[in-house]
Parts: structure tokens; sequence; C-alpha cells
């Protein structure tokens, strides 16, 4: 075997296996998982601990804009029961334009109490 081939073929093996991880993590589920929503089943969202504490950031962080109090036009109207928890989720942890994304601001168990709160029946923008 001549020896330029030898050592390409090392070349594309090296390749091969610097750029398999990178590849890896592009597609790899984490980070996905990150941006997609919890299960979010009745039990959790009937939590009153997390609607507690749902409603406390909501008076923190969300009424300025969505609330009654908010210009009109600052910010959609909330109609929960047009939502499903998902998007409701995916719309506060993610944000979506004008909305901000509360990711990195709150703790993934903090982004389901605001998703608990909107959801239930103590939900008074
Ligand atoms: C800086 C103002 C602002 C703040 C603060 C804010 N939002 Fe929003 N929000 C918006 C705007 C603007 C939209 C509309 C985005 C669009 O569809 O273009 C929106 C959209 C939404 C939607 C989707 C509404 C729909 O019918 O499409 C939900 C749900 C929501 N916000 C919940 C929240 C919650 C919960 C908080 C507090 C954690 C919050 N928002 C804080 C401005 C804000």
């Amino acid at each position: 075997m001549p020896r330029s081939f030898v050592s390409c073929l090392g070349l594309f093996v090296g390749l091969f296996l610097g750029l398999a991880p990178a590849f890896g993590q592009q597609a790899g589920p984490d980070k996905f998982f990150d941006d997609r929503p919890p299960p979010l089943p009745k039990e959790v969202l009937s939590d009153s601990k997390l609607i507690a504490r749902g409603e406390q950031i909501w008076k923190e962080q969300c009424a300025h804009c969505h609330g009654s109090k908010a210009y009109p036009g600052k910010a959609p109207k909330l109609t929960p029961r047009r939502y499903t928890p998902e998007f409701v989720w995916d719309r506060v942890n993610n944000g979506f334009r004008g909305m901000p994304a509360w990711k990195e601001v709150y703790s993934a168990e903090e982004i389901i109490g605001v998703v608990a709160y909107v959801m239930s029946d103590e939900f008074w923008p």
C-alpha cells in the first residue's frame, strides 16, 4: 500500500472521529429538551404551592404588561381557556417576539408555577 494512501485514510478517520462528537452535540436530545415543555399533568397544575409561587411571579413580572392596569395594546389580554398548558409554558420559557423569555430568570419549577397559576381558576389578570 502506498504511504500517501495510508496517511490519507488516517486523515479521514481522524476527521470523522474529531467531528462526530460535534454533530452528536448539535443533535443531542438535551438541548432540544430544554426548550420543550415538561410533562404538565393535572396533579402538577393543581399544586397549590406552585400556584401560589406563580401568582407572586405574575404580580411581580407579568401584570405590568398583561394585567388590567397595563396600557392597552402593550401585551395581549390572556385568554387561558383557549390555551394548553404546553403553549403557556412555551411562551413563558422561550418568549416570543415582544414577550420576554424567562428561562434564564426562573427555575424550571417556578416556570411550571406560572403555568399552573395562569391555567388555574385563581388567575386574575
Ligand atoms: C415586556 C412586556 C411583557 C412581559 C413582562 C410579559 N409579557 Fe407575555 N407577552 C408580551 C407580548 C408583547 C406578547 C405577544 C407576543 C406576540 O404574540 O407577538 C406576550 C405573549 C404572552 C403569551 C401568549 C399570549 C397569546 O395569546 O398568544 C402568554 C401566555 C404570556 N405572554 C404570558 C406571560 C407571563 C406568564 C409573563 C410573566 C412571567 C409575561 N407574559 C410577561 C409581553 C410581555
